[in-house]
């Protein structure tokens, strides 16, 4: 599974690039408006530390426009991947952009047939929002496995990005389905890296080692 971090913050993207962990980048335009940025200079900045897809979102809502503003974001860097919100205007876009061997990431999607849509316009990514599913009253997890096995039905290499992602078990569950991706934001992809068994045996082992005098 590829891990993307879910966030416009540069600390926090250079800390998770370091471990040798990260695949990738997503970002929206409600990230970029919380970092404070301007959006064309942070997304160069992200793009230069990371070497996977960076998702930079389309703002215009018609076909026209989300060309034009596409054809700006690709020319920052090869590494980014032009975010469209799943709609007819967004998959006109994503069709017209992947013919032209343009990464894609279709976002907000909620049903499975949107995500088979996605797939058919040649999307190299669809986003299904967990969080936001579940908390409309619904199981995010089932669309994840209702995408997984359309697109294994179909063998449609559209890769699955488990997004709106909000704790462990969400990235747990969405691994064992067969997740492609999933993106998290820091503190989600942080928490996974713990276990309080862990640092209670770290705390063992080192007042065991001190005891003995020794160094490496
Ligand atoms: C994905 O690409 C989105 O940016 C993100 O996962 C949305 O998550 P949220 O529902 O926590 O805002």
């Amino acid at each position: 599974m590829k891990f993307f971090v879910d966030t416009a913050e540069i600390a926090d993207i250079r800390e998770l690039a370091e471990t040798g962990l990260l695949d990738g980048v997503t970002t929206n335009p409600s990230l970029i408006a919380k970092s404070g940025r301007d959006f064309m200079e942070v997304t160069r900045e992200i793009c230069g530390i990371v070497d996977g897809p960076v998702s930079a979102e389309v703002v215009a809502l018609d076909h026209a426009g989300m060309m034009r503003e596409a054809e700006i974001l690709r020319r920052i860097a090869d590494n980014v991947c032009i975010k469209v919100p799943l709609t007819i205007d967004g998959l006109k876009t994503c069709k017209a952009l992947s013919g032209e061997g343009t990464m894609v990431n279709v976002t907000l999607c909620f049903s499975a047939n949107q995500a088979l849509l996605a797939a058919k316009a040649g999307a190299t990514f669809v986003s299904p929002f967990i969080g936001r599913h579940d908390d409309n009253g619904l199981d995010g997890m089932d669309l994840i496995s209702d995408i997984r096995l359309i697109y294994d039905n179909y063998a449609f290499e559209t890769e699955i990005l488990a997004a709106s992602i909000r704790h462990g078990v969400h990235v747990l569950q969405a691994a064992k389905i067969g997740a492609d991706v999933m993106t998290a934001p820091p503190a989600v992809i942080k928490g996974l890296f713990k276990h309080v068994l862990t640092e209670k045996g770290i705390e063992g082992f080192m007042a065991d080692w001190a005891k003995t005098g020794q160094s490496i």
